[in-house]
């Protein structure tokens, strides 16, 4: 079915999945994913059947010109289409194929940073005196010489780089390939706008809305102590503003969506909403499940934390704003390898699958999660990412063929395990793409599921339960065993039936009001009435 414009809240209830084009599907066989590639496999994503995922959105992370140092999150031309994906008339061509499965699509705005290659850094830096100067951020070196503090970047080293040639230092979150752009400056703010509105035109729904903790910067001359560009876990109320100006330009076309990328604990996210005016953007990613914690290692796999993070959750975001949620991305290792360190990674996988598509928020899915894709060691000769995140964009793996059916070239980056494909999976009801598969299309006839309330109903030392409600429709029970062991939640009697399962001996003991859910080992399933 295709999309429907008039539904202009689409975006509470989708389930939104990540495209990473260079590793998507190649369609030209130059070995690097592309648009061709994914218009190609539009109909594994959602062709209407039961067959397909399912997914209502893609957000594809950036196909423009760039020079590839950040793999296009250095963005050159804001307004066109890399070569190395294909063109605007070919993009044209996924937005509709994607709209007439009812597919939205979803595009990386890159906020707070052009590329170095930009035509308005280009010309920033030719003189002191250019017209775009004071897009980006100069200053002067220290008085003995060298940067003018002790800012560092996200990926490390200074945040600021020397221009020789106009003898200043310019600033850089992340790569000194990526200056970062003076959203102080009005013209930035209304070029950046008209950005946002060239792709709305062209059909564009929404956008993932890059780095945004780095709008705001520390405070130019407070100087001495080391200040980390990383962001201290604070969302500043010039970021909201910001965002909101954002959002203006997205209400001038009805059905957009923006998502704030921000790496912040529960209680910022509500600023990046703009508060309980929701005036900012629309959704904000929560990554407290996906990122590195203070001790160096990654949240664990673990329900008494999660009920925890829940709670957190909820008590922060104000009234009618939806989390969103993602358990891995092209930033951070696969959730399979990330929960894996006693080998059952592929049935926390499974577990995950149903926490994902079953907890109040939207849901957004990275590619390839859904076949249970591991990270990949890189032989140190073909590693490209300079912040050692190629683990986790290996190509998708489509099927056993030499290419996997990826590429008829050679991958930009090398495959992982031959066994963990989408064709095999694809026949096969036990696989977790069928597992996912069913989730997304249950939920999607679940009310509860896609849009209820949320309350916390039973929490025990490895265990918990979420109780999913929307009115006129049936409840909806999560529960999920976080341990290694099998484990009891106990039932009052509402519900009844399993609805789906993470794995088959899930079992209902006992009748009526003394019912118990008997989940094995590191189980998660659905009840209903
Ligand atoms: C977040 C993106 O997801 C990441 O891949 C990129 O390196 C930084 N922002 C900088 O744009």
């Amino acid at each position: 079915m295709p999309v429907d414009p008039l539904d202009v809240d689409w975006w509470r209830e989708a389930v939104i999945y990540q495209v990473y084009p260079r590793s998507f599907a190649d369609g030209d066989g130059d070995g690097v994913g592309d648009l061709r590639g994914v218009i190609a496999r539009l109909d594994y994503l959602n062709d209407g059947s039961e067959r397909s995922l399912g997914v209502d959105a893609i957000w594809v992370s950036p196909v423009y010109p760039s020079p590839m140092a950040d793999f296009g999150y250095d963005v050159a031309d804001h307004c066109d289409v890399d070569p190395l994906f294909g063109d605007l008339a070919t993009f044209d061509l996924l937005v509709r194929g994607c709209h007439a499965r009812g597919i939205r699509v979803l595009l990386d705005f890159v906020i707070n940073h052009t590329s170095d290659q930009h035509p308005w850094f280009v010309d920033a830096r030719a003189s002191r005196g250019s017209p775009h100067r004071d897009w980006y951020y100069w200053r002067d070196p220290a008085p003995g010489g060298g940067p003018p503090d002790d800012w560092t970047a996200v990926f490390g080293g200074s945040a600021w780089t020397l221009d020789v040639a106009t003898g200043q230092y310019y600033l850089h979150s992340f790569l000194p390939q990526q200056p970062d752009l003076n959203w102080e400056h009005p013209a930035v703010v209304d070029a950046m706008g008209d950005v946002l509105r060239f792709w709305m035109a062209r059909g564009v729904d929404g956008f993932r809305v890059d780095a945004v903790q780095q709008l705001a910067k520390p405070d130019i001359g407070a100087d001495a102590e080391v200040v980390s560009l990383i962001g201290e876990g604070r969302i500043d109320p010039r970021v909201t503003g910001h965002l909101r100006t954002v959002r203006r330009v997205l209400d001038e076309f009805p059905g957009r969506v923006s998502i704030a990328e921000a790496y912040v604990p529960p209680e910022e996210l509500a600023a990046l909403y703009g508060g309980a005016a929701l005036d900012a953007m629309h959704l904000a990613f929560h990554f407290e499940f996906i990122r590195l914690t203070a001790d160096g290692a990654y949240t664990p796999w673990d329900a008494p934390r999660m009920a925890a993070l829940l709670r957190r959750t909820q008590a922060a975001l104000p009234p009618g704003a939806l989390p969103c949620y993602a358990l891995a991305n092209h930033d951070v290792p696969r959730f399979r390898s990330r929960h894996d360190a006693d080998g059952r990674g592929p049935e926390r996988a499974r577990a995950s699958a149903l926490f994902l598509l079953g907890v109040r928020g939207v849901p957004c899915m990275y590619a390839g999660e859904e076949i249970g894709m591991p990270d990949v060691v890189i032989p140190a000769e073909r590693r490209r990412d300079p912040g050692g995140r190629d683990g986790a964009r290996t190509p998708m793996q489509w099927d056993r063929s030499a290419g996997r059916g990826f590429t008829s070239g050679h991958p930009w980056l090398p495959f992982g395990p031959i066994e963990v494909d989408v064709a095999a999976q694809l026949d096969d009801e036990r696989s977790l793409l069928s597992l996912y598969r069913r989730a997304i299309w249950l939920r999607k006839a679940e009310p509860a599921l896609r849009g209820g309330d949320q309350a916390i109903v039973h929490e025990g030392a490895s265990t918990l339960a979420l109780r999913r409600q929307a009115p006129g429709a049936r409840p909806v029970l999560l529960a999920l065993n976080t341990a290694s062991t099998p484990a009891r939640v106990p039932l009052d009697g509402e519900f009844a039936r399993v609805l789906l399962a993470s794995d088959e001996h899930v079992q209902l003991k006992g009748e009526a009001s003394a019912r118990t859910l008997v989940l094995p080992a590191l189980a998660a399933a659905w009840l209903v009435p």
